[in-house]
């Protein structure tokens, strides 16, 4: 079984922990691959690595309603079960497949709500090895502007380890 208080060792600082981070879901999640499994497993280190990551989570595409994002495994307070492509963050990123970092969700048109306490958020697009977008991850957090470009960098890579490379 891998250490999981691995966790509490990583570095203060964020591109470092990262990629501490990075090679530790690396390693819990090697030989699985349950897609669901990987996305628990990812959402609760995620959580667990970052204080302020409030809601940390995926919003898979829906293969019955394929313009449509249904919720996947999160950690945090109940979220909203599902978002239209083209609505909110999620549906913003669903639909341009680019990442977005958002400083002030007050200030994003269309901004969906799901718990008023979220005050900023970055949403990244999920592919799979075909390049097709299965999901996007959606990280948010109680004080504005907690994202930036580290944020988007580590998240990223750990998204392509973990996905791009299996079309299950
Ligand atoms: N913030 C998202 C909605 C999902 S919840 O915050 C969990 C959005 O506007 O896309």
């Amino acid at each position: 079984m891998h250490d999981l208080k691995a966790l509490d060792r990583l570095s203060q600082d964020k591109a470092v922990r990262y990629a501490e981070l990075a090679a530790e879901i690396e390693a819990v999640l090697e030989g699985e691959t349950n897609r669901t499994a990987r996305m628990a497993t990812i959402a609760g280190m995620l959580k667990q690595a970052f204080e302020h990551f409030f809601w940390v989570g995926f919003y898979g595409v829906d293969p019955e309603r394929p313009d449509e994002l249904v919720v996947g495994p999160y950690q945090g307070t109940l979220g909203c079960l599902r978002i239209a492509f083209g609505r909110g963050v999620c549906g913003a990123v669903a639909v341009s497949r680019r990442t977005e970092i958002v400083d002030d969700v007050n200030a994003f048109p269309g901004h969906i709500a799901c718990d008023t306490r979220s005050r900023s958020e970055i949403v990244l697009p999920v592919f799979d090895s075909l390049g097709r977008l299965i999901a996007v991850l959606d990280v948010d957090a109680t004080q504005p502007a907690a994202f930036d470009a580290t944020d988007a960098e580590g998240l990223a890579r750990i998204l392509a380890a973990s996905f791009a490379h299996s079309a299950s």
